[in-house]
């Protein structure tokens, strides 16, 4: 007997006559092939997430959130622990966390001020669009990748500090100090970390201070090890004492600009005293009645999540069901449109125009959902030319904070590739992104994710490269209900929108719907990624009959590490959940 067969039969045994009578009728249309709509679970335990009234922090590192959470404890506020977490994060979690990259920070105070702190890198002012390509136009491999070439200016110290002076409420000095001691005292390196940099540190053997800092010159750090950083812990002590302008104007700034010169990099003293993390006005949209407030460009990643919820507004899909061939192949033609348009029209809003109105109204989407053919794939060849290519590794991370007054923050930000271009800065200790390649390095051909960029987006004196992180936030009613946000590079978008989903439209609880298998699409390669034992081989058989190429990418089996903080409608509970695809994610609260 089935489950339910026997949950019918014993509700007639016990006379529950309505429930009989109904429990007979599912059957009979069951058994008739009519597949019944989802039934709301009834309350259970069953995938808490982590619970707490007053305040939670959620990032990849377990070190990382205690240092958050100590920050509110204390009675400082989101933003506080943030800027704390994001620097602990720059010790801890080397692959991502930085001081050498840039982000993204959203933030949304109580009293419903919403900001956007952009703290993209930018490259260099002697950068040229032709730089990384050959006398005969083709790409030189790598060269936007490793090493001192491939580092853009970096943001984190600028926007850090930005966010803290006008949001947070303590001093420089205190949130700087976690971290510095982090470096100073060395952290416990745990599994995740030692395979991590086995696995994905091949960059950083090319690089003499990488290879004996992060490597252990090069026997690897095994589970366990102590991982003290002091030439890291003299840059925070310096940062710490001087503030956050030492990084583009003093001492950290001349170790940067000596080791560019020497090296082939094309950063200069100027580049670094002339950046500046910017303000900007995040996006807002909805999604079947719901707030959503996310990333503007410089990022993609917001404006591209908003067209996605946009187009699937006109589709029922509580109705297709969670896991169904038919919502998948839905999500799957509505993203490979909107990537189309990715592609097509962004670049940094400084220096080309985004039609960002266009592309996120309702109108648009609609004409958009008229193009999808609910029984057959659209070639995406035939939405536009371009060339498929495979991924690699995806290494940003994303922290999501709430205090008790509830203020919330959603971080992401990263060096690009794991461990950026492999080049720690000799004598400083910090890693150097390789954010060089998120520019068009040749219009039509793709990027380590497998992306095509547009002109909009090719290389330019102190321009932002295109991003796709977007952190995000979620309101019903003004009220907030959801703080997320990922890595996985263009699966960032795809990645939000699932979990959204899974929210909204079927209603799981925010662990539920953070663990969810997901798929991708990204118009090219024209195929849909797959996560490990994601998807029903019957449902992978229709989607095949329908014409879609299904893979496991061998390089990303697994689509990201969401860090979402959700609140309980009523209670106020922060309710949080870090991704189980990272293992060493710890959500914190009290
Ligand atoms: O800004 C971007 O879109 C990329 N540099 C992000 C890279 C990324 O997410 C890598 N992954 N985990």
């Amino acid at each position: 007997m089935t489950p339910l067969h026997a949950v019918i039969a014993s509700q007639c045994q016990m006379r529950v006559l309505s429930k009989c009578v109904a429990g007979a009728l599912v059957l009979a249309l069951v058994h008739a092939g009519v597949v019944w709509a989802q039934v709301p679970p009834r309350p259970t335990l069953a995938y808490s997430p982590t619970r707490a009234p007053h305040a939670m922090v959620a990032s990849a590192d377990e070190t990382a959130s205690r240092v958050g959470l100590e920050i509110l404890r204390r009675g400082g506020n989101a933003v506080d622990a943030a800027v704390a977490v994001g620097l602990a994060l720059a010790v801890t979690w080397p692959r991502a966390g930085n001081l050498g990259g840039g982000g993204f920070m959203l933030i949304r105070k109580a009293d419903g001020l919403t900001v956007a702190i952009d703290y993209r890198e930018t490259a260099p002012a002697t950068a040229t669009r032709q730089m990384y390509l050959e006398r005969d136009g083709t790409v030189t491999p790598d060269a936007s990748l490793v090493g001192y070439r491939a580092v853009a200016v970096p943001g984190t110290v600028a926007g850090l500090a930005l966010a803290l002076r006008k949001y947070g409420t303590l001093k420089w000095q205190e949130v700087v100090e976690p971290a510095r001691r982090l470096a100073a005292e060395g952290i416990r390196v745990g599994y995740p970390l030692a395979f991590s940099l086995r696995q994905e540190g091949k960059d950083l053997l090319r690089f003499s201070e990488s290879r004996r800092i992060l490597l252990h010159g090069g026997k690897f750090h095994e589970e366990g090890d102590r991982l003290r950083q002091p030439e890291l812990a003299q840059t925070l002590r310096r940062l710490k004492e001087n503030g956050p302008r030492d990084f583009y104007e003093g001492e950290t700034a001349q170790l940067i600009a000596r080791a560019m010169k020497d090296n082939g990099g094309l950063i200069t003293p100027d580049d670094l005293k002339n950046y500046r993390a910017v303000e900007r006005k995040p996006l807002v949209g909805s999604y079947r009645g719901y707030q959503i407030i996310t990333f503007p460009p410089p990022s993609s990643g917001g404006a591209v999540l908003l067209e996605l919820f946009n187009i699937l507004e006109s589709y029922d899909l509580e109705k297709m069901g969670q896991a169904s061939s038919e919502k998948y192949h839905l999500l799957i033609e509505t993203m490979r449109r909107a990537f189309v348009d990715r592609v097509q029209f962004f670049g940094d809003p400084d220096f080309a125009d985004v039609p960002v109105a266009g592309l996120t109204s309702k109108a648009y989407a609609s004409e958009l959902a008229k193009t999808i053919d609910l029984t057959h794939a659209t070639r995406s060849a035939e939405l536009k030319p371009g060339r498929p290519n495979d991924f690699e590794g995806r290494q940003t991370t994303n922290f999501s904070v709430v205090d008790r007054w509830g203020n919330a923050v959603a971080n992401t930000y990263t060096l690009n590739g794991a461990y950026g271009g492999g080049v720690i800065l000799p004598g400083a200790g910090f890693l150097l992104n390789n954010e060089m390649d998120d520019f068009t390095s040749k219009p039509g051909e793709p990027n380590q994710f497998g992306l095509i960029q547009g002109e909009a987006n090719a290389i330019a004196a102190r321009k932002r490269p295109v991003s796709s992180m977007a952190p995000t936030l979620v309101l019903k009613d003004g009220n907030l209900q959801l703080v997320i946000g990922t890595s996985g590079g263009p699966t960032i978008i795809t990645q939000i929108l699932q979990v959204v989903v899974n929210l909204v439209d079927h209603g799981m609880s925010i662990r539920r719907a953070v663990e969810a298998p997901r798929i991708h699409h990204q118009w090219f390669p024209d195929v849909v990624d797959y996560e490990p034992y994601g998807l029903a081989q019957d449902v992978m058989a229709a989607l095949v009959a329908k014409g879609h190429q299904l893979r496991i990418n061998p390089n990303v089996p697994y689509l990201g590490d969401v860090e979402a903080i959700a609140i309980e409608p009523g209670t106020g509970i922060r309710l949080g959940s870090s991704d189980p695809r990272n293992a060493n994610a710890r959500t914190l609260g009290y």
